[in-house]
């Protein structure tokens, strides 16, 4: 991971140009990372900050052989691998909120967006973004909140981005090395452990409507399983959710 190392100074999207060069065959590994996007894209269609400097904004290229409907598992690896290298890098402890924030003190300081390519029922590529608050002095407003940084978590000392990111890949090549020998069990553990939302009342906000009840778990496909007041587990595969207790 990491071999291949495509760099930037400015970008519209590290996802898109990680897309393009995956369709023209880049290797398993390849990673575009940039100082700046100018239009940085999140989850559910939204646009995801990206301002010069501060941040990590990378996106990694992999080539698992997988079925499609396998792919979430990924997003799940992704996330055990960056609560690991954020921990070994700077001793600072992370949490996973559901499906994949990564959060601090219950503010998010990165956000994880993959999206695949499969053909007939093959994964062609995945193509895993990671956005991540590392330098960050302040925030809008509006993201007061919900935002943060690993710079504010740590008592306004600088991180080195280079060697951050180094200790991600470094995780991310050893889970997804025992994710290919032994499957998705391991890191589903991992992500447990790290998990926030699970055993909790949550509500879920989906595109159809709104959820609230017991975090009961996931699937092995990274499914969340939700147990409303009359006792009925539904399955969400994309939401936004509120920890309620
Ligand atoms: C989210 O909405 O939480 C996901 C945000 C993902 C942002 C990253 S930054 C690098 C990569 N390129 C993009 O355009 N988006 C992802």
């Amino acid at each position: 991971i990491g071999q291949k190392i495509v760099f930037q100074e400015v970008v519209t999207s590290t996802q898109e140009l990680a897309q393009k060069l995956a369709q023209e065959g880049a290797k398993e590994g390849t990673v575009v990372v940039a100082e700046q996007q100018i239009k940085g894209r999140g989850r559910l269609g939204r646009t995801w900050e990206s301002p010069k400097g501060s941040g990590i904004w990378m996106s990694l290229i992999i080539r698992p052989n997988i079925p499609p409907f396998q792919a979430p598992q990924l997003t799940l690896l992704t996330a055990v691998a960056i609560v690991q290298g954020i921990k070994k890098a700077t001793g600072i402890s992370c949490e996973i909120k559901w499906p994949n924030d990564i959060l601090i003190n219950g503010r998010k300081i990165v956000g994880i967006l993959t999206e695949m390519q499969a053909e007939s029922d093959r994964v062609q590529s995945i193509i895993i973004g990671m956005g991540m608050n590392v330098n960050t002095t302040s925030f809008p407003d509006s993201l007061k909140q919900k935002a943060t940084s690993l710079l504010i978590e740590n008592d306004g000392k600088e991180i080195n981005r280079a060697q951050l990111l180094q200790a991600i890949f470094e995780q991310f090549e050893i889970l997804y090395i025992e994710y290919l020998k032994n499957g998705f069990e391991v890191i589903k553990l991992r992500w447990e452990s790290y998990a926030v939302s699970l055993g909790k009342i949550i509500t879920a906000r989906t595109l159809t409507g709104e959820i609230t009840g017991y975090a009961k778990g996931i699937t092995d496909q990274g499914v969340l399983l939700l147990e409303d007041y009359e006792g009925k587990t539904h399955e969400i595969y994309s939401a936004d959710i509120e920890i309620s207790s």
